[in-house]
């Protein structure tokens, strides 16, 4: 069985809503709402290191991440790969959060984090466009990137595939015993 976000995916319903947000209410209000991607889960630092060094992140390139979470990958983008970056959070008080994170490391000028659906934004200014969504999500989110995305534009997805996609490489690591996927796609290589 395939163990998507820390193994939650492999437990039952109410499993998921624990964890997730607290209440089996919650999850249900998360999955059953057509905008929510995923739950908020954050990928080990190690995997946000191995998925920017995979895309080759340059200097001054503009990285997205669609469900910024806490902001670590976009941090990490800017601190340690020198990069510029976005990232778009659909949950307010997680928005919040990363915002005031942002802004006390002094990142700011760098970093920006959005309020709002990834699915609603253009997508065309970015190099790198990370995700930790379900499959499913990346499906909604496929036209998308090949309407925004430039040929040399390249998409690294921790654990969840883009269905369809050739992807450039694929990496496998072990985290605390835990199994992870990285996924890079590179526009130019996708079917239209
Ligand atoms: C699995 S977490 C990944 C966080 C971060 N990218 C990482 O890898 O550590 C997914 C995040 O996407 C956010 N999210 C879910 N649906 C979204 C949407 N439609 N637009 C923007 N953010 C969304 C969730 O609130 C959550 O913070």
């Amino acid at each position: 069985m395939f163990r998507g976000f820390g193994g939650l995916l492999s437990l039952p319903v109410f499993g998921l809503a624990l964890v997730s947000a607290g209440s089996t209410t919650a999850f249900a209000q998360h999955f059953t709402d057509r905008d929510t991607l995923a739950p908020v889960y954050p990928s080990p630092q190690s995997v946000v290191d191995q998925m920017l060094t995979l895309a080759q992140v340059q200097p001054g390139e503009m990285v997205y991440d669609l469900g910024c979470g806490d902001g670590r990958i976009v941090i990490a983008a800017a601190q340690k790969f020198k990069a510029r970056a976005v990232g778009i959070e659909i949950r307010r008080e997680v928005y919040e959060r990363t915002l005031a994170r942002v802004a006390m490391l002094g990142l700011s000028d760098q970093v920006k984090i959005v309020l709002g659906n990834a699915l609603r934004y253009d997508l065309s200014p970015a190099d790198v466009v990370t995700l930790y969504l379900l499959t499913s999500s990346n499906e909604r989110l496929k036209p998308i990137l090949l309407r925004d995305l430039k040929p040399s534009a390249r998409v690294v997805s921790h654990d969840f595939e883009i269905r369809g996609w050739k992807p450039v490489t694929t990496h496998r690591m072990v985290v605390d015993g835990h199994a992870h996927m990285i996924y890079l796609y590179r526009i130019a290589s996708q079917p239209r």
